[in-house]
């Protein structure tokens, strides 16, 4: 299997978020004290509203909710870099539209991915020119002067421009283009929540081809949501309402442009929970207002025109959707995808007496991996000795 590595953050942004905090006199992140109520506020604020509140907790956001995000910018592209599908260039700067961006998290995290591709590849700089929209202007300058302080310059890393455009995420379709990558982070659950269901799911998806009319020929339109069931599973019908226009495909985290087969059932929904913790100076903060620290939970999609896919880059026709579920004699996994008798999703099994090397992966995996079966494996089919299992872990 491929070697992993963490999308967890250090230490390292939090000395620029303390002196962005005590320039605007805002608590720094160490303050447990004033943020822990505020926090605790926000938390209540996204679970429970469209978010529009959090316009005002701009304190807690600086100091918790950006550097708790950058990881799920990093994360959702994590399979579009690793596969080549997205790549820093060395011949222009790479164009890249931020919708909803607020601070900035989903751009930090995009750079961060590409600045690991970029050491992979030997390029010693590159350049991202950013465009980010948002409603909320004093949230993008807050985020503009954490870019100013914390983005590595010229000589030593990504050069990144910012221009700030305030606007709708309905508007940003009016931008001039074209990007190279579009991302949506966490703004499709503030859109329209007055909006009866179905028309709000045909509303967004018809908001997404609009978009994707500012990609490059090659570009991916990237959407990053919280992985409550509400927003996931809606996230699930605009992507089929999308696929069902015929103008998009499915990159990932999708192995299949079929119907969403978690909606079949009202309890089901796909998300990422991947085992990247909050850095050390925010487990303090995290505690304070009951939050979980442990795990980076969110939920993606990324859509291209190319007709590139996951698929077919990774020669992985499974994903597994759930954590290994053991119990006594057997481990079980959801796996959704294409089995050997269709599309769909299905609950897959191995019985501990049945294991053996060449199957072992599948004991091993984790939530979001990539599998294969040779012999192909039924849907919610039993694993034989002589199975092989191959594994392909995008870290
Ligand atoms: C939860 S924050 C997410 C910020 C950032 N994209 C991230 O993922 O960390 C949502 C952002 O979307 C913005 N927003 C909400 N509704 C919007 C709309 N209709 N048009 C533009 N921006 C909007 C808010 O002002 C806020 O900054």
């Amino acid at each position: 299997m491929d070697e992993p590595h963490d999308f967890s953050l250090g230490d390292e942004l939090e000395p620029h978020l303390s002196e962005v905090a005590r320039a605007h006199g805002y608590p720094a992140p160490s303050d447990t004290a004033r943020l822990g109520p505020m926090l605790a506020k926000l938390s209540e604020v996204y679970n429970t509203t469209d978010g529009k509140e959090a316009a005002n907790l701009l304190p807690v956001r600086l100091a918790f909710s950006f550097p708790r995000d950058v990881p799920k910018g990093h994360a959702a592209v994590r399979e579009l870099v690793a596969t080549g599908a997205l790549l820093p260039r060395a011949d222009r700067p790479l164009r890249l539209l931020d919708v909803g961006a607020g601070l900035g998290a989903m751009t930090f995290g995009i750079v961060r991915a590409l600045s690991r591709a970029a050491v992979t590849q030997g390029l010693a700089s590159f350049a991202v020119d950013a465009t980010w929209m948002d409603t909320d202007r004093a949230a993008m300058e807050l985020g503009l002067e954490l870019v100013r302080r914390a983005l590595p310059d010229a000589a030593t890393g990504p050069r990144v421009s910012v221009k700030l455009e305030k606007g709708t995420a309905a508007a940003a379709a009016r931008t001039k283009g074209p990007f190279d990558v579009i991302v949506c982070g966490q703004v499709m659950s503030e859109m329209d929540a007055e909006t009866a269901p179905a028309e709000r799911i045909a509303h967004h998806a018809t908001w997404l081809v609009d978009l994707s009319r500012l990609l490059s020929p090659e570009g991916s339109l990237v959407i990053v949501e919280p992985a409550l069931a509400s927003r996931t599973r809606h996230l699930h019908a605009v992507r089929d309402a999308v696929l069902a226009g015929k103008k998009l495909g499915v990159f990932a985290p999708c192995l299949h442009q079929q119907a969403c087969p978690a909606l079949a059932s009202a309890h089901d929904w796909c998300h990422e929970d991947l085992p990247t913790d909050l850095p050390p100076f925010l487990v303090p903060l995290a505690r304070s207002a009951g939050l979980r620290w442990q795990g980076l939970t969110f939920s993606y999609l990324i859509l291209r025109k190319d007709g590139r896919t996951l698929r077919e880059a990774s020669a992985r026709p499974l994903r597994v959707t759930s954590s290994l579920l053991r119990t006594k004699g057997k481990t079980e996994l959801f796996l959704c995808g294409e089995h050997a008798d269709g599309i769909g999703r299905g609950k897959a099994r191995l019985l501990d007496r049945e294991r053996t090397a060449p199957n072992a992966a599948f004991a091993e995996a984790e939530r979001g991996d990539l599998l294969s079966f040779e012999p192909a494996l039924a849907s919610g089919g039993r694993l034989g000795t002589e199975m092989n299992v191959e594994c392909t872990r995008y870290r």
